[in-house]
């Protein structure tokens, strides 16, 4: 099979490594990819935001299937594109991609199905926004509507950070993202992620997870796009998995077919397991960067097949089968991040830190006259597996402690939920 991979960070490179290693595949294309992906696959510059120039080069290259790392193509329809012009594809379509694209779209969905979430209010002018906060009061949850790249959730603690946090998106700091803006209630309790495998039916469960999204040790200071993560996370234990698959997920699969927005893809389930059982945080509508890496470095099947029976509406047909052993991935970031990460920066030693059963897959990485540097906020993801979770952590950190990248940092407490179950 000829296969074109959309995207460009960690979770592609993931994608493309697990990819790559397919007796089916016949040739691997990644749009843009990066230099950890051109070991795996033949890069080509297309604009993937270009619907009919990624429908041509399917056509002239033969591709036999698109695969779609990230939301924004999702969201903007590049799959109903392939499928109206047969080819195809793994991801939802734009309107099934509302999951993640539309906040309240899923509040609604959790209001109509029944699915446990936090009790919300949807809003779209700032004085009824502003009322309602007022009346629940502090601490609460404001969201802006649409994409936002990680930024658009204001975990307010305060009355008045809710309210400035409404005046945001109603002014325009997220853009048309902000028009229309979600206030939740504040739930307590551990996250967890959790993954599905969906062909407009079945859901097979795919792994879970656990991220860090500070960007500092204690899981302190702002959000990043995560700086590392780990799985299985212990927290999902089997009958964890068991309610969100009857309380959540079953109904959201229900829920998107009986709309004519059938889910095919990958369904990412963010969690939070409170005292009354697991509620929904959110939905993405792709796997998570960094816990892709993760969920690859464990599976033990060929990705292509399940990726075909998802898309084939097969997946009554197929099991999985993992690696018991925990895999952890920490990132490496470039100074500066998240705010403001330095370009440019050159690399050195990334050959030899990932031999062994070290994989390092680049997120941000740039060829420049011969040197490998830094080209975006997270950089590298150093992943290794092992029996324990600590075992898996000190591998992991012994890998990255011989990359010479003065200009780099991570979290060195990547894993610290686990390692302290683990006692
Ligand atoms: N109702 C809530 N109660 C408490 N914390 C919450 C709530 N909703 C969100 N959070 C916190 O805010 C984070 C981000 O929220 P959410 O996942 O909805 O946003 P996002 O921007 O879509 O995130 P991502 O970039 O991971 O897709 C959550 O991981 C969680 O820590
Ligand atoms: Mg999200």
């Amino acid at each position: 099979m000829n296969v074109l991979l959309i995207g460009s960070g960690g979770r592609e490179h993931a994608l493309a490594w697990k990819l790559a290693a397919s007796p089916l595949l016949t040739k691997l294309y990644a749009a843009p990819g990066n230099p950890g992906i051109a070991r795996e696959a033949e890069l080509v510059a297309l604009d993937v935001s270009n619907h009919g120039a990624v429908v041509a080069f399917c056509r002239e290259k033969a591709v036999d299937l698109v695969v779609v790392g990230p939301e924004g193509p999702l969201v903007d329809g590049i799959a109903d594109a392939l499928r109206a012009a047969g080819i195809r594809v793994f991801g939802p379509s734009g309107h099934a991609a509302q999951l993640e694209g539309s906040k309240g779209f899923t509040k609604d969905l959790c209001a109509r199905y029944d699915i446990p979430t936090a009790a919300y209010g949807r809003f779209d002018n700032a004085a009824d926004a502003r009322a309602y906060v007022e009346k629940v009061g502090a601490p609460i949850v404001i969201k802006a509507d649409g994409l936002a790249a990680g930024k658009g959730v204001t975990v307010a603690m305060e009355l008045q950070e809710a309210l400035d946090a409404v005046e945001a998106c109603f002014d325009g700091a997220f853009g048309s993202a902000g028009a229309s803006v979600v206030v939740e209630e504040f739930l307590t309790g551990e996250e967890a992620s959790f993954f599905c495998l969906c062909d407009g039916t079945t859901a097979l469960p795919f792994g879970t997870a656990q991220d860090h999204k500070r960007v500092g040790e204690g899981d302190t200071g702002p959000n990043t796009g995560g700086m590392g993560a780990y799985s299985p996370a212990p927290v999902m234990t089997q009958e964890m998995i068991d309610r969100t698959m009857d309380e959540i997920v079953a109904p959201t699969m229900r829920g998107m077919a009986e709309m004519g927005a059938p889910f095919t893809g990958i369904l990412f389930v963010g969690l939070m397991l409170t005292e009354n059982g697991p509620k929904l945080i959110e939905y993405n509508v792709r796997f998570g960067d960094p816990e892709c890496q993760v969920l690859m470095m464990r599976l033990k099947d060929d990705l292509l097949v399940l990726l075909n029976a998802a898309v084939d509406g097969q997946l009554g047909h197929v099991s999985t089968r993992w690696r018991d052993d925990t895999a952890l991935t920490v990132v490496l970031a470039a100074e500066g991040y998240p705010d403001a990460p330095k370009k440019g920066s050159v690399i050195k030693g990334v050959e030899e830190a990932g031999a062994g059963d070290i994989q390092i897959f680049h997120a941000g990485t740039a060829f420049k006259d011969g040197n490998l540097v830094a080209n975006g906020g997270r950089v590298l993801n150093v992943t290794g597996m092992a029996a324990k979770v600590s075992d898996a952590r000190s591998k992991v950190y012994a890998a990255l402690d011989r990359i010479d990248w003065p200009e780099g940092f991570c979290r060195r407490d990547i894993g610290w939920r686990a390692v302290e179950r683990e006692g």
